[in-house]
């Protein structure tokens, strides 16, 4: 028996909520699984980053295939798997290629053990595997979520914006590992930063429970990562401020880049300005960028 399972691109942080906010977006990866008795994983992968995607034990969907199995206890039981990726979210550029890898694997998995763990149990499996739960909680629940870790144990809201939004992102011709840039962080912050980040976290998510658009001008604005991580993405400030210019509510950094993703409403039809203003301001620092237009 094969399932296939559906996982969305992740955008992590949306600026103020560095390491617990977090939206899923429509750009998909789509994982067909059977586990087997026989020892070994097949893997094949068509699409976004086949080629560079491991296809053995290094593999991100088998070794959480795997992990969901012993966690189970079954792990002698399956000893193998049949993996098929067709992949569309872009590898290693902030828009949570590894997470929807995580979560495909558990996903799948759990469903042909007949689902034995529940949603909350994926998403703790799924947050201790990847570190932080920004990625994974979205891409489990969808929508909007807002993620804490409480010595180790994960909680997360989801919530549907109360308006429509569009999410134009600007993805560079080049990749970013999160490891490095979570190197470029300090191990503490300034308290004024954390004021800043705290107040703008808090307001972005009100605004978007009640619909109150006038609030998010200013939101997206961050202190904690996006200024040391800035030197790795030449030009952000200035696609930031060229997708503002051109009708977008803000900007932020997605994940831990390179993308960066402006946030628009849909009923302004501005994604199309914004999505060509990022870009110029890109090529300005000599940096190519692909326009997503996504939900
Ligand atoms: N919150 C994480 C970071 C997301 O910014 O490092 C990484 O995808």
């Amino acid at each position: 028996r094969s399932i296939w399972v559906r996982v969305p691109g992740t955008s992590a942080n949306c600026g103020p909520g560095f390491d617990s906010i977090g939206l899923a977006c429509t750009v998909y990866n789509d994982l067909q699984l059977q586990l087997t008795e026989a020892p070994g994983c097949r893997i094949t992968i068509n699409g976004a980053g086949a080629g560079n995607i491991p296809c053995d034990d290094r593999n991100i969907v088998w070794q959480s295939v795997q992990y969901l199995l012993k966690k189970a206890g079954l792990a002698d039981t399956y000893k193998g798997a049949i993996i098929h990726m067709e992949n569309n979210v872009p590898l290693s550029r902030g828009l949570g290629s590894s997470a929807t890898a995580i979560v495909a694997g558990l996903k799948g998995a759990n469903a042909l053990i007949n689902n034995r763990f529940t949603r909350r149990e994926l998403l703790q499996f799924a947050t201790d595997i990847e570190g932080h739960p920004d990625n994974v909680a979205p891409a489990i629940y969808g929508g909007f979520t807002i993620s804490t870790v409480t010595r180790g144990d994960v909680e997360c809201f989801t919530l549907i914006p109360k308006m429509r939004l569009k999410l134009v992102v600007a993805v560079p011709d080049f990749p970013l590992s999160t490891k490095k840039a979570r190197e470029v962080l300090p191990k503490e912050v300034p308290m004024k930063d954390a004021i800043n980040n705290i107040g703008r976290a808090g307001m972005l998510v009100a605004a978007l429970c009640k619909g109150n658009e006038k609030f998010l001008r200013n939101v997206f604005e961050d202190a904690l990562h996006q200024p040391y991580r800035a030197k790795l993405i030449p030009g952000m400030y200035d696609v930031f401020s060229a997708a503002k210019k051109a009708g977008a509510l803000g900007a932020s950094l997605s994940g831990a880049g390179p993308c960066l993703i402006a946030y628009c409403l849909q009923r302004r039809h501005v994604e199309d300005a914004v999505g060509q203003a990022m870009q110029e301001a890109f090529a300005r620092h000599g940096v190519k960028a692909n326009i997503l237009s996504l939900e």
